[in-house]
Protein backbone atom coordinates (compact mmCIF):
# COMPACT_ATOMS: atom_id res chain seq x y z
CA UNK A 1 0.00 0.00 0.00
CA UNK A 2 0.96 3.37 -0.03
CA UNK A 3 2.15 5.46 3.07
CA UNK A 4 1.36 9.32 2.77
CA UNK A 5 0.83 12.49 4.97
CA UNK A 6 -2.79 12.15 6.31
CA UNK A 7 -3.07 8.30 6.80
CA UNK A 8 -2.54 7.33 10.81
CA UNK A 9 -0.26 4.76 12.62
CA UNK A 10 -1.15 3.31 15.44
CA UNK A 11 1.71 1.65 17.83
CA UNK A 12 1.49 -0.54 20.71
CA UNK A 13 5.01 -0.57 22.73
CA UNK A 14 5.40 3.19 20.99
CA UNK A 15 7.01 4.10 24.31
CA UNK A 16 10.71 2.83 23.67
CA UNK A 17 12.84 0.45 21.42
CA UNK A 18 11.30 -0.42 18.03
CA UNK A 19 7.80 0.67 18.57
CA UNK A 20 9.43 4.41 19.01
CA UNK A 21 11.60 3.56 16.37
CA UNK A 22 8.56 2.68 14.52
CA UNK A 23 6.58 5.76 15.53
CA UNK A 24 9.06 8.06 14.30
CA UNK A 25 9.54 6.82 11.15
CA UNK A 26 5.61 6.85 10.71
CA UNK A 27 6.30 10.37 11.82
CA UNK A 28 8.61 11.17 8.81
CA UNK A 29 6.48 9.71 6.00
CA UNK A 30 3.98 12.24 7.15
CA UNK A 31 1.17 10.33 8.85
CA UNK A 32 0.00 11.10 12.10
CA UNK A 33 0.86 8.80 14.91
CA UNK A 34 -0.95 7.40 17.78
CA UNK A 35 1.47 5.95 20.37
CA UNK A 36 -0.14 3.19 22.99
CA UNK A 37 1.98 1.97 25.91
CA UNK A 38 1.60 0.70 29.44
CA UNK A 39 4.67 2.91 30.92
CA UNK A 40 3.21 6.15 31.10
CA UNK A 41 6.46 8.37 32.08
CA UNK A 42 8.27 6.57 28.70
CA UNK A 43 4.94 7.34 27.00
CA UNK A 44 5.18 10.88 27.62
CA UNK A 45 8.16 11.82 27.04
CA UNK A 46 8.25 9.80 23.44
CA UNK A 47 5.03 11.34 22.79
CA UNK A 48 6.66 14.94 23.39
CA UNK A 49 10.02 14.03 21.37
CA UNK A 50 7.74 13.25 18.62
CA UNK A 51 5.64 16.79 18.78
CA UNK A 52 8.81 18.59 18.79
CA UNK A 53 9.67 16.96 16.02
CA UNK A 54 6.21 18.29 14.57
CA UNK A 55 4.18 15.19 14.15
CA UNK A 56 0.66 15.01 14.74
CA UNK A 57 0.80 12.39 17.92
CA UNK A 58 -1.91 11.03 20.60
CA UNK A 59 -0.59 8.98 23.44
CA UNK A 60 -2.80 6.78 25.47
CA UNK A 61 -1.76 4.46 28.41
CA UNK A 62 -3.04 0.76 27.34
CA UNK A 63 -2.30 -2.23 29.06
CA UNK A 64 -2.40 -4.61 25.50
CA UNK A 65 -3.28 -7.74 27.64
CA UNK A 66 -6.85 -6.08 28.55
CA UNK A 67 -9.11 -6.33 26.14
CA UNK A 68 -11.20 -3.51 27.51
CA UNK A 69 -8.44 -0.86 27.49
CA UNK A 70 -7.45 -2.22 24.03
CA UNK A 71 -11.10 -1.60 22.43
CA UNK A 72 -10.99 1.87 24.66
CA UNK A 73 -8.07 2.82 22.83
CA UNK A 74 -9.65 1.60 19.15
CA UNK A 75 -12.69 3.97 20.00
CA UNK A 76 -10.73 6.87 20.84
CA UNK A 77 -8.44 7.24 17.73
CA UNK A 78 -11.66 6.20 15.96
CA UNK A 79 -13.00 9.64 17.77
CA UNK A 80 -10.05 11.67 16.68
CA UNK A 81 -8.72 10.03 13.49
CA UNK A 82 -12.20 8.51 12.20
CA UNK A 83 -9.47 5.84 10.47
CA UNK A 84 -6.39 3.91 10.93
CA UNK A 85 -4.48 2.73 8.49
CA UNK A 86 -1.41 1.04 9.77
CA UNK A 87 -1.76 -0.89 13.16
CA UNK A 88 1.89 -2.37 14.66
CA UNK A 89 0.74 -4.80 17.44
CA UNK A 90 4.54 -4.31 18.47
CA UNK A 91 4.33 -4.23 22.62
CA UNK A 92 5.75 -7.46 23.88
CA UNK A 93 8.31 -8.52 27.18
CA UNK A 94 10.49 -11.41 27.98
CA UNK A 95 9.00 -13.42 30.91
CA UNK A 96 11.89 -13.90 33.20
CA UNK A 97 11.28 -17.53 33.26
CA UNK A 98 14.07 -19.42 34.68
CA UNK A 99 15.14 -23.16 34.62
CA UNK A 100 13.57 -25.95 33.10
CA UNK A 101 9.97 -26.12 31.44
CA UNK A 102 8.92 -28.47 34.64
CA UNK A 103 10.05 -25.86 37.01
CA UNK A 104 8.74 -22.79 35.85
CA UNK A 105 6.47 -19.90 37.53
CA UNK A 106 2.97 -20.17 35.70
CA UNK A 107 2.67 -16.59 35.69
CA UNK A 108 6.07 -16.04 33.81
CA UNK A 109 3.78 -18.36 31.25
CA UNK A 110 0.58 -15.85 32.05
CA UNK A 111 2.61 -12.71 32.18
CA UNK A 112 4.06 -13.05 28.98
CA UNK A 113 0.99 -14.55 27.14
CA UNK A 114 -0.62 -12.36 28.01
CA UNK A 115 1.29 -9.51 26.45
CA UNK A 116 2.81 -11.31 23.50
CA UNK A 117 -0.32 -12.94 22.32
CA UNK A 118 -3.38 -11.65 24.32
CA UNK A 119 -1.73 -8.51 23.02
CA UNK A 120 -1.80 -8.79 19.15
CA UNK A 121 -5.00 -10.68 19.13
CA UNK A 122 -7.19 -8.01 21.19
CA UNK A 123 -5.00 -5.03 18.64
CA UNK A 124 -6.31 -7.59 16.00
CA UNK A 125 -9.74 -7.53 16.94
CA UNK A 126 -10.20 -4.09 18.11
CA UNK A 127 -8.73 -2.51 15.23
CA UNK A 128 -9.22 -4.65 11.98
CA UNK A 129 -12.93 -5.03 11.39
CA UNK A 130 -12.95 -0.97 11.50
CA UNK A 131 -10.40 -0.86 9.06
CA UNK A 132 -11.83 -3.19 6.66
CA UNK A 133 -15.34 -0.45 7.16
CA UNK A 134 -13.53 1.81 6.61
CA UNK A 135 -13.11 0.83 2.85
CA UNK A 136 -8.86 2.90 2.97
CA UNK A 137 -6.03 0.17 2.16
CA UNK A 138 -4.55 -0.61 5.44
CA UNK A 139 -2.09 -3.12 6.57
CA UNK A 140 -1.35 -4.70 10.49
CA UNK A 141 2.04 -5.89 11.41
CA UNK A 142 2.56 -7.79 14.33
CA UNK A 143 6.36 -8.12 15.57
CA UNK A 144 7.15 -11.50 16.35
CA UNK A 145 10.76 -12.68 16.89
CA UNK A 146 13.60 -15.20 15.33
CA UNK A 147 13.68 -16.36 18.97
CA UNK A 148 10.44 -18.96 18.62
CA UNK A 149 9.10 -17.41 15.72
CA UNK A 150 11.87 -18.90 13.08
CA UNK A 151 13.09 -21.62 15.78
CA UNK A 152 12.55 -22.71 19.34
CA UNK A 153 14.97 -20.85 21.93
CA UNK A 154 15.26 -23.20 24.81
CA UNK A 155 17.05 -20.85 27.13
CA UNK A 156 13.88 -18.61 26.27
CA UNK A 157 11.20 -20.70 25.95
CA UNK A 158 8.52 -19.23 27.06
CA UNK A 159 9.15 -16.04 25.13
CA UNK A 160 9.85 -18.38 21.89
CA UNK A 161 6.74 -20.19 22.58
CA UNK A 162 4.23 -16.83 22.58
CA UNK A 163 6.64 -15.24 19.64
CA UNK A 164 5.44 -18.62 17.83
CA UNK A 165 1.84 -18.22 18.41
CA UNK A 166 2.38 -14.30 17.08
CA UNK A 167 4.07 -15.84 13.73
CA UNK A 168 1.03 -18.46 13.02
CA UNK A 169 -1.37 -15.92 14.19
CA UNK A 170 -0.90 -14.06 11.58
CA UNK A 171 -0.38 -16.18 8.97
CA UNK A 172 -4.17 -17.12 10.12
CA UNK A 173 -5.09 -13.57 9.81
CA UNK A 174 -3.74 -13.26 6.41
CA UNK A 175 -5.22 -16.25 4.89
CA UNK A 176 -8.43 -14.52 6.44
CA UNK A 177 -8.01 -10.73 5.24
CA UNK A 178 -7.40 -12.83 1.75
CA UNK A 179 -10.72 -14.77 1.77
CA UNK A 180 -12.32 -11.92 2.23
CA UNK A 181 -10.33 -9.64 -0.88
CA UNK A 182 -9.43 -7.08 1.59
CA UNK A 183 -7.49 -4.15 1.59
CA UNK A 184 -5.66 -4.89 4.54
CA UNK A 185 -1.88 -6.54 4.22
CA UNK A 186 -0.73 -8.35 7.02
CA UNK A 187 2.57 -8.92 7.96
CA UNK A 188 4.79 -10.29 10.85
CA UNK A 189 8.08 -8.75 11.65
CA UNK A 190 11.06 -10.57 12.39
CA UNK A 191 13.73 -7.40 14.12
CA UNK A 192 16.76 -8.08 13.12
CA UNK A 193 19.04 -9.74 11.73
CA UNK A 194 21.16 -8.99 14.88
CA UNK A 195 20.65 -8.15 18.87
CA UNK A 196 19.02 -4.80 19.49
CA UNK A 197 19.76 -2.30 22.14
CA UNK A 198 15.88 -1.57 23.55
CA UNK A 199 14.46 -1.82 26.84
CA UNK A 200 13.49 -5.61 26.24
CA UNK A 201 16.06 -6.87 29.07
CA UNK A 202 14.01 -5.15 31.47
CA UNK A 203 11.00 -6.20 31.01
CA UNK A 204 9.87 -6.74 34.45
CA UNK A 205 10.01 -3.12 34.57
CA UNK A 206 6.47 -3.46 33.36
CA UNK A 207 5.26 -6.59 35.31
CA UNK A 208 1.61 -6.14 36.80
CA UNK A 209 1.12 -7.37 40.40
CA UNK A 210 -1.62 -9.69 39.38
CA UNK A 211 1.09 -12.08 37.46
CA UNK A 212 4.16 -11.31 40.23
CA UNK A 213 6.68 -14.28 40.59
CA UNK A 214 5.34 -16.55 43.13
CA UNK A 215 8.54 -17.19 44.33
CA UNK A 216 11.46 -15.02 44.36
CA UNK A 217 14.33 -15.67 41.11
CA UNK A 218 17.73 -18.41 41.45
CA UNK A 219 19.60 -15.32 39.81
CA UNK A 220 19.32 -11.73 39.67
CA UNK A 221 17.84 -9.94 35.96
CA UNK A 222 21.18 -9.62 33.57
CA UNK A 223 21.37 -6.76 32.05
CA UNK A 224 21.89 -6.33 28.29
CA UNK A 225 25.15 -4.70 29.23
CA UNK A 226 26.11 -7.39 31.56
CA UNK A 227 25.26 -10.08 28.50
CA UNK A 228 27.40 -8.28 25.98
CA UNK A 229 30.25 -8.13 27.94
CA UNK A 230 29.46 -11.64 29.05
CA UNK A 231 29.79 -12.55 25.30
CA UNK A 232 32.60 -10.21 24.27
CA UNK A 233 35.01 -11.56 27.44
CA UNK A 234 34.24 -15.42 26.11
CA UNK A 235 35.42 -14.07 22.79
CA UNK A 236 32.12 -13.90 21.04
CA UNK A 237 31.35 -11.29 18.56
CA UNK A 238 28.40 -9.51 19.43
CA UNK A 239 26.24 -7.34 16.56
CA UNK A 240 23.61 -5.34 17.05
CA UNK A 241 21.06 -3.88 14.31
CA UNK A 242 19.90 -0.12 14.75
CA UNK A 243 16.45 0.00 15.64
CA UNK A 244 16.06 2.70 12.49
CA UNK A 245 17.26 -0.18 10.33
CA UNK A 246 14.14 -2.37 11.39
CA UNK A 247 11.49 0.97 11.37
CA UNK A 248 12.71 1.07 7.49
CA UNK A 249 12.13 -2.52 7.19
CA UNK A 250 8.76 -2.19 8.34
CA UNK A 251 8.02 0.83 6.29
CA UNK A 252 9.77 -0.61 3.20
CA UNK A 253 7.36 -3.90 3.80
CA UNK A 254 4.05 -2.34 4.00
CA UNK A 255 5.02 -0.61 0.79
CA UNK A 256 5.73 -3.92 -1.06
CA UNK A 257 2.94 -5.75 0.82
CA UNK A 258 5.71 -8.09 2.27
CA UNK A 259 4.20 -10.69 4.69
CA UNK A 260 8.10 -11.77 6.02
CA UNK A 261 9.48 -9.09 7.15
CA UNK A 262 12.20 -10.89 7.57
CA UNK A 263 16.13 -9.29 6.91
CA UNK A 264 18.59 -11.84 5.53
CA UNK A 265 20.82 -13.26 7.77
CA UNK A 266 22.25 -16.53 6.84
CA UNK A 267 21.68 -17.75 10.81
CA UNK A 268 18.42 -17.44 10.30
CA UNK A 269 18.43 -19.15 7.24
CA UNK A 270 20.09 -22.26 8.60
CA UNK A 271 17.78 -22.31 11.69
CA UNK A 272 14.98 -22.54 9.36
CA UNK A 273 16.85 -25.02 7.03
CA UNK A 274 17.56 -27.11 10.04
CA UNK A 275 14.41 -27.20 11.70
CA UNK A 276 12.75 -27.98 8.49
CA UNK A 277 15.03 -30.93 7.18
CA UNK A 278 14.12 -32.28 11.04
CA UNK A 279 10.52 -32.31 9.62
CA UNK A 280 10.47 -33.04 6.48
CA UNK A 281 13.08 -36.62 7.19
CA UNK A 282 10.97 -36.90 10.24
CA UNK A 283 14.45 -36.63 12.71
CA UNK A 284 14.51 -36.03 15.81
CA UNK A 285 15.51 -32.25 16.26
CA UNK A 286 19.18 -33.11 16.77
CA UNK A 287 19.19 -28.49 16.42
CA UNK A 288 18.36 -28.26 19.78
CA UNK A 289 20.33 -30.44 21.84
CA UNK A 290 23.48 -27.92 22.02
CA UNK A 291 21.50 -25.37 24.40
CA UNK A 292 22.50 -25.42 27.70
CA UNK A 293 20.55 -23.85 30.11
CA UNK A 294 22.25 -20.62 32.50
N1 LIG B 1 14.99 -6.31 21.34
C1 LIG B 1 15.12 -7.39 20.59
O1 LIG B 1 16.24 -7.90 20.40
C2 LIG B 1 13.90 -8.01 19.93
C3 LIG B 1 14.11 -9.04 19.01
C4 LIG B 1 13.00 -9.63 18.43
C5 LIG B 1 11.72 -9.19 18.76
N2 LIG B 1 11.54 -8.17 19.66
C6 LIG B 1 10.18 -7.74 19.96
O2 LIG B 1 10.05 -6.37 19.63
C7 LIG B 1 8.96 -5.82 20.37
C8 LIG B 1 9.40 -4.51 20.98
O3 LIG B 1 10.36 -4.77 22.00
P1 LIG B 1 11.67 -3.88 22.21
O4 LIG B 1 12.82 -4.75 21.95
O5 LIG B 1 11.55 -2.60 21.50
O6 LIG B 1 11.63 -3.70 23.81
P2 LIG B 1 11.26 -2.42 24.71
O7 LIG B 1 11.12 -2.91 26.10
O8 LIG B 1 12.23 -1.34 24.44
O9 LIG B 1 9.84 -1.99 24.14
C9 LIG B 1 8.65 -2.68 24.46
C10 LIG B 1 7.57 -1.69 24.84
O10 LIG B 1 6.38 -2.41 25.15
C11 LIG B 1 5.79 -1.82 26.28
N3 LIG B 1 4.91 -2.76 26.97
C12 LIG B 1 5.25 -3.79 27.79
N4 LIG B 1 4.14 -4.39 28.26
C13 LIG B 1 3.09 -3.73 27.72
C14 LIG B 1 1.70 -3.88 27.85
N5 LIG B 1 1.16 -4.84 28.61
N6 LIG B 1 0.89 -3.03 27.17
C15 LIG B 1 1.44 -2.04 26.39
N7 LIG B 1 2.75 -1.85 26.25
C16 LIG B 1 3.57 -2.68 26.91
C17 LIG B 1 6.99 -1.39 27.14
O11 LIG B 1 6.63 -0.41 28.11
C18 LIG B 1 7.95 -0.88 26.09
O12 LIG B 1 7.78 0.50 25.84
C19 LIG B 1 8.55 -6.87 21.38
O13 LIG B 1 7.39 -7.55 20.91
C20 LIG B 1 9.73 -7.81 21.40
O14 LIG B 1 9.38 -9.09 21.81
C21 LIG B 1 12.61 -7.56 20.24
Amino acid sequence: MELRAGQVAVVTGAASGIGLALARRFAAEGLAVVLADVEDGALEKAAAGLRAGGAAVHARVVDVGVREQVVALADDVYDRFGAVHVLCNNAGVGSGAEGHLWEHDPNDWKWAFEVNVWGVFHGIQAFVPRMLAGGDEGHVVNTSSGDGGIAPLPTASVYAVTKAAVVTMTESLYAHLRAEHARVGASVLFPGPHMLRTGLWESHRNRPDRYAKSRPRRTPYRSLGQWETAMREAGHEVDFTPVEEVAGHVVDGIRADRFWMLPESENSDRQIRARSRSMLERANPSYLESFILD
